[in-house]
C-alpha cells in the first residue's frame, strides 16, 4: 500500500562501532506518533548489529545491493539468503552509483529483481537521468526505459514488493536538488507509466520516494508534492539529528 517512507542510504560510511551508536541514538530520538516508515541501509558489515538492535523496533533495515544468483563463484558478492539470514528483507537495487561504477544495466537490475522478489524481499528500485539527459529533455525517456527494463516484466501481483525511488543523478551528493517541481513531474509521470503498463490501483500503490541532497530544510516542501512519497536520503541519513528532522517532515 502507498505510504510516506524515510529511508537513510548510508553507502560506503560507518563502522560497526558508528552503526551501533547510530541505531542507539536514532531509537532513543524517534519521534513518536509520525505514520512514516523508516528504513536504515547500513553497508554489508554492519546488517546484522543493526537488525539485532532494532529487533523489536520498528525502524526497518535495507541492504545496498545483492548479487541476483542463488550463491556460488562469485568473490566478493552477497546472496538474498545470505541477507535473509540476518534478518534483512528489503534491497535497494539500481542505485545510480552501481549502475555508473559497477556497471550495472537495465537488463542485469532485470535478474536482480527477480531474485529478490523470488526470496520474498521488498526492492527499493531507484530510477533517474543524468545531467546531460536533462538537458537534452531525454530524462523522462531515460526514465521510463529504466522501468521498462528492469521492472515492467513483473506480473502485477509483485508491485506489492516494489517501492521506487526517483533519483536525478545530478541532484546526488552534489547539494543540488530537483526543484519539487521537477521531482513532481517525474513522480507523476511514473505513476503513469505503472498506470498504463498495469492499471491505476498498482499505481496509486506504489510508495515512489524523491533522493538527491534532500536535507531537513528541503524535505518538507518536496515530501509535500503529491506523489511524492518520501525520500531516499544519502548524506543527511547519517547524522541522527538530521534523519529525524527528515522523518518528521514526512
Ligand atoms: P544525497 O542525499 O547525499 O544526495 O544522496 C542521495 C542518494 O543517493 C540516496 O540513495
Amino acid at each position: 500500500m502507498r505510504h510516506t517512507i524515510v529511508a537513510g542510504n548510508w553507502k560506503m560510511h560507518k563502522n560497526a562501532a558508528e552503526t551501533q551508536q547510530f541505531v542507539n541514538d536514532l531509537i532513543e530520538n524517534m519521534p513518536n506518533g509520525k505514520e512514516v516508515e523508516v528504513i536504515i541501509a547500513p553497508p554489508f558489515t554492519n546488517l546484522l548489529i543493526a537488525t539485532q538492535t532494532l529487533e523489536h523496533t520498528n525502524i526497518g533495515v535495507a541492504a545496498q545491493n545483492m548479487h541476483q544468483a542463488e550463491g556460488g563463484a562469485f568473490t566478493g558478492e552477497i546472496s538474498a539468503d545470505m541477507l535473509k539470514s540476518v534478518g534483512v528483507n528489503t534491497v535497494i537495487l539500481g542505485h545510480s552509483e552501481r549502475r555508473q561504477y559497477f556497471k550495472e544495466t537495465n537488463a542485469l537490475l532485470a535478474n536482480k529483481v527477480d531474485t529478490a522478489l523470488r526470496h520474498n524481499m521488498r526492492v527499493i528500485f531507484c530510477v533517474g537521468e543524468e545531467l546531460n539527459d536533462r538537458k537534452n529533455k531525454q530524462h523522462l525517456n531515460v526514465v521510463y526505459y529504466q522501468l521498462k527494463d528492469s521492472l515492467f516484466h513483473l506480473p502485477k501481483s509483485a508491485w506489492n514488493n516494489i517501492v521506487l525511488a526517483y533519483e536525478p543523478v545530478w541532484a546526488i551528493g552534489t547539494g543540488e536538488t530537483a526543484t519539487p517541481e521537477q521531482a513532481q513531474e517525474m513522480h507523476q509521470y511514473i505513476r503513469e507509466q505503472i498506470a498504463i503498463q498495469y492499471d491505476k490501483e498498482v499505481a496509486e500503490n506504489t510508495s515512489i520516494l524523491y533522493g538527491g541532497s534532500v536535507k531537513p530544510e528541503n524535505s518538507k516542501e518536496i515530501f509535500s508534492k503529491p506523489d511524492v512519497d518520501g525520500g531516499l536520503i544519502g548524506g543527511a541519513a547519517l547524522k541522527v539529528e538530521d534523519f529525524v528532522n527528515i522523518i518528521n517532515n514526512g
